[in-house]
């Protein structure tokens, strides 16, 4: 039979193996480059690997800074651990430094955690002392960082530093200072910070706020960084309104007059004013008419607005002058006026404003404009009933600037804790607003405690006001002067040399004991406490950092007579007080990465009250300057010299960061 569909079948059988061939064929043309790529690139990551090690070895080998030991550390233990045991993701790797000298310097307790995780899974670990055991044996071979490693307890890992190599470091201190690794990520840090209000007290939060933000600044800096500081002054608002009609009212010739607001103190203008508004009908609705005006940017209010605004800009600045306080650039609240009204349009667009009715207070009040965070936590009022704007709306115009115009890489807010709220629900409505990427841009709130007064409470004047900041260093100023006569100190230097004395203890002591406490908790505001010259004060490290700098001096050798002897000598250093005092100022880059990591001083303060600590019990044991009792010889010290001038190095970085002016003598 012939069959009609033979033909057709074989056909197109044969057409569908002539398309298989060319697919076969298709899929090995496109097979071949593939492996070839997949070749080139295992080719290309293999060498990413060597040249990040030869960098790395590189930025080691770089002479001029310090090195991070601890850091070192926990990169040597993590690539052991990771090849005694692989195909473990990331897992934690800490080394602490230890305190007591038997157990080495510091001390990395991987195997127990590790020891449990394993248990069980890997053939021959029976405890955690086996763990520790193949670490060890991994343990990347002659790196000059350590004299040896032991192993203690259950499976803890002791490491004891080369003597040599803290020589060679402390050399580079002393030669070079106590200077960063190269950052290859430079970052835009902004620093939100100080931001006290016009007409308003500058009270002891922003005093906080302006310490903390000025070291965080620093620390940043230090760390290459691109800072900006920025000072959010409350500087536009309702408060305005009354200022304003007050100004009118006395002064009536304000706008023809000389350029200055004839008033000095204007927190009692503000009171005065505030009277007026809770007391005077006609008042008050002429001050809600000055705001409506000023909003509209009426040059005439603008004027008026810009006296007033000038008169605190003057006191503020007094205030950054006397603390050391530079590149505090001014970007209030009025700075954002456009730009809230272009964000309120931008959030109404994207259907994220909700109509509110404020609670209590009925329909009388009008309606205004709230946005929710996704998490349904407390909204922020973005159009008050009366159209005006709020601190919430000047903040999320704020993120928006700061992430768009100036391109911030990381931004932090330093703010009492009370904030804190109004912070995270700003970040929460500006990432549901699609304003803020935090893959991209890095967003901190610094809250800090509040400060205390001697009895514990809130602090204020014994009258129950607000202390002005003024009247604070200046009695800092007279008490840090009462002490240094006390000391007869008036009788040993000259006017000059006495007054930047006093200064510098006065205000450095009221930024130490400040930043000396953890930020997050309340402190303590005490003269007294702040003054003295033992324990953890600004007094002792200051006094410290003065005498090791006079040592060199005493002994007649010059900064160059030194320097050249650090650069070709062999040094000795091996008392336990000298190696005791060289692992202390080589904790610098650590405690560094500390402050960095939790945006935090105090371990800084720590570190260099425990480097003034072990610089006094090495001075008391070791002599740098030594008479011999027979011959009546002097022989001096050169090795101790040069670790003396190496830890007035670390101090003063130290200081320099916590904006604290060191002096030559006191
Ligand atoms: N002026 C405010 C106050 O006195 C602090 C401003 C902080 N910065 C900000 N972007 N909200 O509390």
């Amino acid at each position: 039979m012939e069959s009609k569909y033979l033909e057709k079948l074989q056909n197109v059988e044969a057409e569908a193996n002539t398309l298989e061939k060319l697919i076969e064929d298709a899929q090995e043309k496109v097979n071949e480059p593939v492996a070839k790529l997949k070749n080139e690139q295992e080719r290309l990551k293999y060498r990413v690997n060597i040249l990040k090690r030869a960098y790395e070895e590189e930025v080691r080998k770089d002479i001029k800074h310090m090195k991070n030991i601890a850091q070192m550390l926990r990169l040597y233990f993590t690539i052991a651990v990771d090849k005694a045991f692989p195909g473990l993701e990331d897992f934690p790797v800490a080394v602490a430094p230890t305190n007591n000298p038997k157990f080495g310097d510091y001390q990395c307790n991987v195997a127990p955690p590790l020891f449990a995780m394993l248990k069980g899974k890997v053939a021959g670990i029976a405890n955690p002392r086996q763990i520790a055991d193949a670490i060890v044996r991994e343990f990347p071979k002659s790196i000059d960082v350590i004299e040896k490693l032991e192993i203690a307890g259950p499976g803890f890992i002791n490491v004891f530093l080369n003597p040599e190599y803290l020589i060679e470091e402390t050399r580079t201190v002393f030669l070079h200072g106590a200077l960063p690794a190269p950052n290859p990520c430079k970052k835009r840090v902004i620093v939100d910070m100080s931001s006290p209000n016009v007409a308003k007290e500058m009270h002891v939060g922003h005093l906080r706020s302006t310490i903390i933000g000025e070291g965080l600044a620093r620390l940043m800096e230090y760390l290459g960084n691109d800072v900006l500081r920025l000072n959010h002054v409350g500087d536009w608002g309702t408060q305005f309104g009354m200022l304003i009609c007050l100004l009118q009212e006395k002064f009536s010739n304000y706008l023809t007059g000389n350029k200055q607001l004839p008033v000095s103190d204007l927190q009692t203008f503000y009171k005065e004013a505030k009277k007026r508004f809770d007391e005077d009908e006609d008042f008050k609705k002429r001050s809600y008419a000055c705001v409506v005006e000023l909003q509209s940017l009426n040059p005439e209010y603008l004027k008026a607005w810009n006296l007033i605004c000038d008169v605190s800009r003057k006191e503020f600045t007094k205030i950054y002058e006397r603390l050391d306080i530079k590149n505090l650039i001014e970007r209030g609240e009025s700075f954002y006026q456009k730009r809230m009204e272009t964000i309120v349009k931008e959030l109404d667009a994207k259907g994220l404003l909700e109509d509110d009715l404020p609670e209590g207070g009925g329909a009388l009040q009008g309606i205004r404009k709230i946005m929710h965070p996704p998490d349904k936590s407390l909204p922020l009022i973005i159009v008050k009933s009366d159209g005006g704007f709020t601190y919430d709306t000047s903040d999320m115009a704020t993120i928006k600037q700061r992430v768009e115009e100036e391109r911030a890489d990381w931004i932090i807010y330093v703010t009492d804790a009370g904030q804190a709220t109004h912070f995270y629900s700003i970040y929460k409505c500006a990432k549901r607003a699609g304003i803020w990427d935090p893959t991209k841009v890095r967003i901190d709130h610094v809250g800090f405690g509040v400060v205390l007064g001697e009895d514990k409470k809130k602090f204020k004047t014994r009258s129950g006001e607000t202390v002005k900041l003024a009247d604070l260093l200046d009695e800092g100023i007279k008490r840090a002067g009462d002490k240094l006569k006390e000391k007869g100190r008036d009788k040993e230097m000259t006017q000059e040399e006495f007054n930047a004395a006093m200064t510098s203890v006065a205000y450095s002591c009221i930024k130490y004991s400040d930043l000396s406490h953890n930020r997050v908790h309340e402190y303590v505001f005490s003269f007294d406490k702040m003054l003295e010259d033992k324990g953890n004060t600004a007094v002792y490290l200051l006094y410290a950092y003065t005498r090791i700098k006079s040592i060199a001096r005493k002994a007649g050798v010059s900064l160059e007579q030194l320097q050249e002897y650090g650069n070709k000598s062999k040094i000795t250093l091996a008392h336990p007080k000298e190696l005791k005092l060289m692992k202390t100022i080589l904790k610098f880059p650590e405690t560094i990465e500390k402050c960095a990591a939790e945006l935090v001083l105090h371990p800084m303060c720590e570190l260099l009250y425990d480097i003034a600590v072990y610089f006094s019990e090495f001075y008391d044991s070791c002599y740098c300057i030594e008479k011999d009792s027979k011959t009546g010889e002097t022989k001096i010290h050169m090795d101790r010299l040069l670790l003396c001038e190496a830890t007035a190095n670390v101090l003063k970085q130290g200081f320099d960061i916590l904006a604290i002016r060191p002096l030559h003598r006191m």
